[in-house]
């Protein structure tokens, strides 16, 4: 499984990076405005940072105004995977981008069906939100299992890229399902490393290696 940065900032993203594990970005409007910069001047420290997919949402609601800020946002970075929402002028935009070469990200999904469209309509990846799921009393990560299914079933090109990744379980079930990405938020990543009982053992091999002749 893929593992990307969902984060904006320049500086927590780099620091993730630095693990190696990591295989690409994923922004949103609202993380883009916690970093209290310009899209392009962030997007282009996060290009330059991270040498895999970047994820750059589109503002527009309309579909040609979608097609025209995709175009802009691709033609930045080669790196660059145009994020549109799943409505109907998503949709569209997501048709004539993809039928351009430009790779689009469909997000917002909440329900398995809007996956599927979105898949048909040549998305490159589906971003299902799980954790926002989860925060109304649905199982978030049913949907995730039900696209993973359903991709396999017809052989779709297109990736489950989940999102809205609030702790490591999600993390765990989204790669015992077989998604192909997990978007996670740079403290989530810095939480599967850790574990009580490494930093323990780590504790006593150190004081023990204090007893060994020197
Ligand atoms: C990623 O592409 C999404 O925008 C993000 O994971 C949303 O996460 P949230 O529900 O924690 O805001």
């Amino acid at each position: 499984m893929k593992i990307f940065i969902d984060s904006a900032d320049i500086e927590q993203i780099r620091e993730v990076a630095a693990l190696g594990v990591v295989d690409g970005v994923t922004t949103n409007p609202s993380l883009v405005a916690k970093t209290g910069r310009s899209f392009e001047a962030a997007l282009a420290d996060i290009c330059d940072a991270v040498d895999g997919p970047i994820s750059a949402e589109v503002v527009s609601t309309e579909a040609d105004g979608m097609i025209e800020e995709g175009r802009r946002l691709a033609g930045l970075h080669p790196n660059i995977v145009v994020k549109c929402p799943m409505t109907v002028d998503g949709l569209r935009a997501t048709r004539v981008l993809s039928d351009e070469g430009i790779r689009v990200n469909v997000t917002l999904i909440f329900q398995p069906a809007q996956g599927l469209l979105a898949a048909k309509a040549g998305a490159a990846y589906v971003s299902p939100f799980v954790g926002r799921l989860d925060d109304i009393g649905e199982y978030g990560m049913g949907m995730v299992a039900a696209l993973v299914e359903i991709f396999d079933n017809y052989d779709y090109p297109t990736e489950v890229l989940v999102a809205s990744i609030r702790s490591p379980l999600h993390f765990v079930e989204a790669a015992r399902m077989g998604a192909h990405v997990a978007t996670c938020p740079p403290a989530v990543i810095l939480q599967l490393v850790k574990h009580p009982l490494t930093d323990i053992g780590l504790e006593r091999f150190l004081a023990d290696w204090q007893k060994v002749p020197k």
